[in-house]
């Protein structure tokens, strides 16, 4: 972790017309700068930059954000490196907690393994293209596998002789410590026996080896495959997890394919280290691989960082997919789009992009492209439509599928499609995808008013029903996010009574408790994560502090300057002195904003509350009259007596605005 107050310096100092102005040729406009965009291709300038506000735009393709935004994405750095190279241009000490003794022993530590890892690299291709033994062997395998030379070079490949301890020693006269070699697991340290003392010998020899890089280029671990057929020895042999490799958090490839990831928008998801270079070699350039193991949560969240879809490429064996369904609904969970596309039996991309040119792979990956949850369907319906049994657990897979999918508007067009697939209602798979995120979400929370509100019972709302399940209205929830961020940790309600201290309540607890009780989440994932983040990080003030100074100061600080530019563009967005808020005609201009809260925020709330019931109010009745048409006369009992719930609610909230507004 880098001292939030070193990020304020950084943030503060940076000149953002400076920074940009490194990488594209600025042109002063007024206030404001002006240039050809350099996140998309474009003849006449879109991109903004004004110092004032310390922000860049581009109205041609919407990308936006600070300085240190523009330098991760322009750089694809992550969000630390950005600082780095911000900190290095304006000589700011960027430390990561390095002033105690301990912190900078594991810094140098670090440093020494990473000196290690480039160590072995060297030595090990240099073995591959400069020893008799590498070119007749390690070589020459490479090129029967049909790999160019440029791309053996280009992913640093290389050649364990089958010496048990040739890279040690090597390795040792160059000046690395045994501990180290160690450490990164590249040598093994042997007990003595009676017939020999400790000895240092190799992990890898009589192997080929692919170097594994970081996202920044450095190798960090090798994988390396055996050339015999011996079924006693283990295909490949991998370096074991250290403190410079962690296996769940690096991606084989993501290093190279980062570029080619974020300008195609899009990631292709392969098993295996020769299908990643095979791919790259006919071209296709935005692949990683998973190296044989089940995605971790990690890998998926590096791949969001550069794009927004995932296609998983499978080879054309079906216990081998049944087994990695499961990990495809994690990246449904994380928000990405999932297609697959199913190489023909008996080929896996590595094979099927050496036996076809470059265009024919292409055209291929682009015609068998398949939207997952169809994918899915399709497999699953074929298996065992007959059997009831086999078919509600069917039913119940896919339902899990979909209701994992964060987004409210991509899950309703699922359970469209897949009802229509599957051949069952809709309304069933609406009703239980429902209930799997309730309960994913709530636990077994019971609906009851919770006590933060019960205290006041001027602020309670009215409840919304609980068969209200999946409806957007993003505005209602940005304005939420504009209280939460602006006054969080103002007091709503206070009793004016220093015995019952404990009872005031915050604008952020209060808002926090309406959703809780109503089992609300938000429907905008972008909203929804810094819903999530601000409750994760925001602590409830002390009552006796929490009149000194505002609080919400540092909050705001931290989501303008957030890693994610999405979110630091709201946060940006929402604080500006002239943001455009939605529902203002409640705000008196006469009197100052914090003055009004406690009807200002409950009346957002309810606003809220309002706009989901509209919307809810409007699909009941879509509803009815398909149940009407097919006739479904206890569909149409259930749902008559839905809405009617919903007037009769719609109805109170109109009143609770009407007592808001006076
Ligand atoms: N893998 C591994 N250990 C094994 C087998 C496989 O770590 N014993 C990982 C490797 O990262 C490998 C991936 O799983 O790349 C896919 O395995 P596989 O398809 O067997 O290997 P390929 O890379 O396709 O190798 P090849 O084509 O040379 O058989
Ligand atoms: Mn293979």
């Amino acid at each position: 972790m880098i001292d939030r107050s070193v990020i304020s310096r950084i943030v503060d100092t940076a000149q953002i017309v400076e920074v940009v102005g490194e990488f594209v040729t600025l042109k002063r406009r007024g206030a404001n700068y002006m240039a050809c965009c350099p996140f998309h291709n474009e003849k006449t300038p879109s991109f903004s930059v004004s110092p004032a506000k310390g922000i860049y735009k581009c109205f041609g393709c919407g990308k936006a954000g600070n300085v240190v935004g523009f330098v991760m994405e322009h750089e694809q750095l992550s969000y630390i490196e950005a600082l780095k190279y911000l900190g290095k241009k304006y000589g700011i000490t960027v430390e990561e907690e390095e002033d105690n003794p301990e912190a900078q022993a594991n810094r140098l530590r670090h440093e020494a393994m990473m000196s290690a890892s480039a160590f072995a690299q060297k030595y090990y291709n240099d073995a591959l293209w400069n020893t008799p033994m590498g070119k007749a062997v390690g070589l020459s395998y490479f090129r029967e596998r049909g790999f160019t030379d440029a791309i053996i070079r280009s992913f640093q490949l290389g050649f364990a002789p089958d010496t048990r301890d040739a890279f040690s020693k090597a390795a040792l006269a160059a000046g690395h410590p045994q501990d180290i070699l160690v450490a990164t697991g590249l040598s093994i340290l042997k007990e003595a026996t009676p017939e020999q003392p400790e000895r240092l010998i190799d992990r890898f020899y009589d192997r080929v080896l692919f170097p594994i890089h970081s996202l920044s280029g450095r190798v960090i671990a090798f994988g390396g495959r055996t050339l015999r057929s011996d079924k006693a020895l283990s295909k490949y042999l991998n370096s074991p997890e250290s403190d410079i490799y962690s296996k769940s958090r690096s991606l084989y490839g993501l290093f190279f394919a980062k570029q080619s990831i974020t300008r195609s928008q899009k990631c292709y998801l392969v098993e295996g280290y020769t299908d990643v270079l095979s791919l790259f070699q006919s071209g296709i350039e935005n692949v990683v691989a998973s190296s044989g193991t089940a995605l971790t949560t990690d890998q998926i969240r590096f791949i969001k960082r550069f794009a927004p879809q995932v296609t998983v490429l499978y080879d054309g064996d079906e216990a081998g997919i049944k087994a990695s369904l499961r990990g495809i609904d994690m990246l449904l969970e994380e928000g990405l789009q999932v297609k697959v596309i199913l190489f023909p039996q008996g080929e896996d991309p590595d094979s099927f992009a050496h036996s076809h040119s470059p265009k024919e792979l292409l055209d291929f990956l682009n015609q068998s492209e398949q939207d997952f949850i169809s994918f899915k369907t399709n497999l699953l319906i074929k298996e065992g439509a007959r059997d009831p049994l086999r078919r509600a657990q069917l039913i119940n897979d896919i339902v899990h599928s979909i209701s994992v999918i964060p987004d409210a508007i991509t899950r309703s067009v699922y359970m469209e499609e897949s009802a229509r697939r599957l051949g069952i209602e809709e309304g069933i798979l609406v009703q239980e995808v429902a209930a799997q995120r309730r309960k994913r979400i709530f636990g077994n929370y019971h609906r009851e008013v919770l006590p933060e509100i019960e205290q006041h019972p001027q602020a309670a709302l009215t409840p919304v029903p609980s068969f209200i399940t999946q409806t957007y209205c993003a505005t209602a929830e940005k304005e939420l996010i504009y209280y939460l961020l602006k006054f969080g940790q103002r007091m709503l309600f206070t009793r004016n009574d220093p015995e019952h201290r404990d009872a005031d309540i915050t604008v952020a607890q209060y808002i926090t408790a309406e959703l809780r009780n109503d089992e609300l989440e938000f429907q905008n994932l972008l909203y929804k994560n810094i819903f999530d983040e601000y409750s994760r990080i925001v602590q409830p003030p002390v009552p006796e502090e929490s009149d000194l100074q505002s609080p919400d100061l540092e909050h705001q600080k931290y989501f303008i300057n957030h890693p994610d530019i999405a979110v630091a563009e709201v946060a940006l967005e929402l604080l500006d002195e002239r943001h455009p808020i939605t529902i203002k005609h409640y705000r008196d201009a006469m009197e100052p904003e914090e003055q009004q809260l406690s009807r200002s925020v409950p009346k957002a709330v309810l606003v809220y509350k309002s706009k989901i019931t509209g919307e809810a109010y409007q699909s009941l009745c879509a509803q009815l009259e398909k149940a009407q048409a097919a006739k479904d006369q206890a569909q149409i009992a259930t749902l008559m007596e839905q809405i009617r719930i919903l007037l009769r609610i719609r109805n109170t909230f109109s009143h609770e605005l009407k007592r808001l507004t006076l």
